[in-house]
């Protein structure tokens, strides 16, 4: 009976294994819509396809090795300002990217440029941070934990690919990806600030608040590039597995 149980118990361990060790699936899997080029309403139908990705995008794809976005996580974001001031986030979490519409799509497949524009309702930050130097004439220094609030953020997104040849079939290799975010209205909480000092924390991140738009300029470029290279990967790990003439049929 013992030596049944665990047979079964190893059995169990073994598919879970196959599962999570990400078997990778051989044709499209159906949770991805296929589009097809000669498609009148292609650039639609690629909306509906990435916007039905969603649920799973949630909890991220293992067999693809695409992690999960609720929530996003970013390993570290820093501003270095030749004026003195520097900011590092580290263990970013984002929540709320999951809530993604995609208000415009444009689809050229000659160059096989996707021109694409998301908006993010709501997104909720949290982080530690470590802050050093001097912001709008204050003089700021301390490390803890960071948390924020933004909303109404957009992204303009254009991913750019190529045809690779790979045992005589073509795959599309996305190369490049550039975005440029806006973010409509934040608030940050940067708690500890001065070893934990209340009034000169409350002060500094009252100022912060009042200066949000600049602070954020700052750190734009680099929370930019931290979500291009996970959107890049996101997209590579899912079409490199497939033809392209399986992924968009004519
Ligand atoms: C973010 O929003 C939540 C919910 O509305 C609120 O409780 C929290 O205080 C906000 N945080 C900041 C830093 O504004």
């Amino acid at each position: 009976m013992a030596t049944r149980r665990s047979l079964l118990f190893s059995s169990f361990i073994l598919v879970l294994l196959a599962v999570c060790n990400g078997q990778k699936p051989s044709t499209i899997p159906s949770y991805i819509r296929v589009c097809k080029q000669s498609d009148p309403n292609v650039e639609n139908c690629m909306i509906d396809s990435i916007e039905s990705l969603r649920p799973y995008l949630v909890r991220g794809i293992p067999e693809f090795k695409v992690p999960p976005i609720e929530p996003l996580n970013i390993k570290s974001i820093n501003a270095n300002q030749g004026s003195g001031f520097r900011i590092t986030l580290t263990d970013v979490k984002a929540y709320g990217c999951s809530d993604f519409t995609i208000n415009r799509l444009k689809l050229d497949m000659r160059t096989n440029t996707i021109d694409f524009g998301l908006n993010l309702p709501n997104l909720y930050i949290e982080s530690n941070y470590e802050v050093d130097g001097r912001v709008f004439l204050l003089p700021i220094r301390g490390r803890g934990p960071m948390r924020g609030n933004f909303t109404n953020c957009k992204g303009d997104v254009v991913l750019r690919g190529a045809l690779e040849k790979r045992g005589g079939k073509d795959y599309l290799k996305y190369k490049s990806m550039d975005i440029k975010i806006q973010v409509g209205k934040g608030r940050l909480n940067l708690q500890n600030l001065f070893g934990g000092d209340r009034t000169l924390g409350t002060v500094v991140n009252d100022a912060i608040n009042a200066n949000f738009d600049q602070l954020m300029k700052e750190l734009k470029p680099q929370i930019e590039r931290a979500i291009a290279n996970f959107m890049l990967d996101t997209a590579n790990q899912i079409v490199q597995n497939f033809p392209y003439a399986d992924l968009f049929p004519k």
